[in-house]
């Protein structure tokens, strides 16, 4: 495997997307916490980072556990920080050295096999290194950065002043490639079937004969992982699936199916008025979440106290939940918590397995795929834990709930019908608390608005709200208006994410 080393950059976890596309299983450690070597590490990546070496706070860790031991490739702020520890000088850039550049030449180096001559490369930085000490060898140049790549002499260790895991260095891939797979070695073996068959086969060792307990939401990460475990342990594993009232029409029902269909042992619990009852007279967006949460965890702790000798709780935690880019501050690494289940593996007591921890989003659909979870599981939009919760703008009630659903689920299926639903990242209808006059035949209406929200995204961070087709909007607006009582007027939402959010609570 390669080892990450991050710096704090925006671009680490690119970095390692990068590779494992490169079907080489890499992880990601903070700056302060270098691993001890160990045969399976091949090489280390430095990355980038927002610091400049000249700070007196900057990450300045000890690399002499790795320089001339093993493969080295400092990207960036790593480029910089390995000059600037062994003699080199760093200042302030006084050319521009943001985006797009193409290297002048390049030496003969492993690093540039099969690189074209003016490759371009994309920079960001606002230091540059002005000298390298006397045994680097400087192996690529642009018009502007002397520096743009160097070897030391003697070592596997190299330096890039540009990112090699943007898109926009065009031949990045091949860099990082030769890296990798030439330089280090690595065996481009770590693929969805690899991998699914060896956590099959060490969550048996793990878990022997012991009982899991599982909550499931239809999402895919919940799915995929409650599978691999079952595949695993069989019946030993105990999914809850808990029908909150403020799911998608017909959703328990529908997604209850598929877990059966894939032969999970899936308990479904009919909490709708538990759920009803705890956010009765509630407005305020968090005091509904916690509500939700709160109800949610009580719920299913009990199912799960009826189930003897459980030892496990199972997550569907994917990596990009476990690593977020460490503070280049403070000496911890900051853990975000699954904002789903947050509070529950505290409240069980349980030892917790989480089979997609060291996944991202698209790595868990490819192993879905490989398993044979249904594409209507796999493809399916992100739905937020407190459903229609926070889609109902104020109080919720039963009543809205089903008004909310009707056209919520005439907006997802003409998606699906035309063909839309795979180019859009995420949808779905929000209730207003808005009454507006209408005409239908001759009488006055005085009901209620919905907007309808589609966004396009790549990790819902940022989106943009997706151009559907007018003739799609219009028809989807008359089946909604004509179909469900109670609404007079529908509205679509044409914001940004930033400044608005995705959903409206
Ligand atoms: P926002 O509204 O912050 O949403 O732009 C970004 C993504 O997160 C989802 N979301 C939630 N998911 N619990 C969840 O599990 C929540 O409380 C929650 N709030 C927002 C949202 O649906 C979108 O995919």
């Amino acid at each position: 495997q390669i080892l990450i080393l991050d710096f704090g950059s925006q671009y680490t976890q690119l970095i390692a997307r990068r590779v494992r596309e490169l079907n080489v299983y890499c992880e990601i450690h903070p700056f302060h916490h270098i691993p001890a070597l160990t045969p399976d590490i091949k090489g280390v990546i430095l990355s980038g980072s927002p610091c400049s070496v000249r700070d007196s706070e900057a990450p300045n860790p000890d690399l002499t556990s790795l320089l001339g031991q093993i493969p080295v490739l400092g990207v960036c702020y790593g480029a910089q920080l390995m000059a600037w520890q062994q003699g080199g000088s760093v200042e302030p850039s006084r050319t521009r050295e943001y985006g797009r550049a193409h290297l002048a030449s390049h030496t003969v180096s492993p690093l540039f096999n099969g690189v074209s001559e003016h490759s371009q490369v994309w920079m960001s930085h606002g230091d540059t290194i002005t000298q390298v000490p006397s045994h680097f060898k400087l192996i690529a140049n642009t018009e502007t950065v002397t520096v743009a790549a160097f070897q030391v002499d003697g070592q596997q260790t190299y330096g890039i002043q540009f990112h090699p895991e943007v898109t926009h260095s065009l031949e990045g891939k091949t860099i990082l490639k030769n890296f990798v797979v030439d330089i280090c070695g690595c065996k481009q073996d770590w693929t969805s079937a690899a991998f699914a068959e060896s956590t099959v086969q060490s969550l048996k060792e793990k878990l022997g004969n012991d009982k899991v307990v599982m909550g499931l939401s239809g999402g895919v990460d919940s799915s995929v992982a409650a599978t691999l475990i079952h595949k695993a342990i069989g019946q030993n594993l105990y999914c809850i699936f808990v029908d909150n009232g403020l799911l998608r029409k017909n959703e328990f029902e529908e997604v209850l199916h598929s877990y059966q269909d894939l032969g999970l042992n899936v308990i479904g619990v009919d909490a709708k008025k538990e759920f009803y009852a705890a956010l009765s007279g509630l407005t305020d967006p968090e005091a509904k979440r916690k509500a939700i949460g709160r109800t949610f965890i009580e719920i299913f702790d009990a199912e799960a106290h009826k189930i003897q000798d459980v030892k496990w709780l199972g997550q569907g935690t994917i990596y990009p939940d476990v690593i977020e880019s460490v503070s280049v501050k403070g000496p911890s690494v900051t853990i975000k918590s699954h904002h789903n289940v947050g509070g529950l593996p505290e409240k069980m007591k349980l030892k917790i397995v989480e089979p997609l921890n060291a996944l991202f989003k698209d790595e868990v659909r490819e192993v879905g795929r490989q398993i044979n979870i249904p594409t209507n599981i796999l493809n399916r939009h992100p739905f937020p834990g407190p459903g229609l919760g926070i889609r109902i703008l104020g109080d919720i009630t039963a009543e809205k709930v089903q008004v909310l659903q009707d056209v919520d689920s005439i907006f997802i299926n003409g998606l699906k019908k035309h063909n839309l639903y795979d180019s859009v990242w995420q949808a779905g209808a929000i209730l207003l608390p808005v009454q507006s006059v209408g005409v239908m035949g001759d009488e006055r209406t005085y009901e209620n608005a919905v907007a309808l929200r589609a966004v396009t995204s790549v990790d819902g961070m940022t989106a943009d709200w997706a151009h559907l087709p007018y003739e799609f909007l219009a028809d989807v607006s008359n089946e909604i208006i004509n179909k469900v009582k109670g609404v007079n007027r529908v509205v679509y939402d044409i914001s940004s994410k930033p400044p608005a959010t995705i959903e409206w609570e």
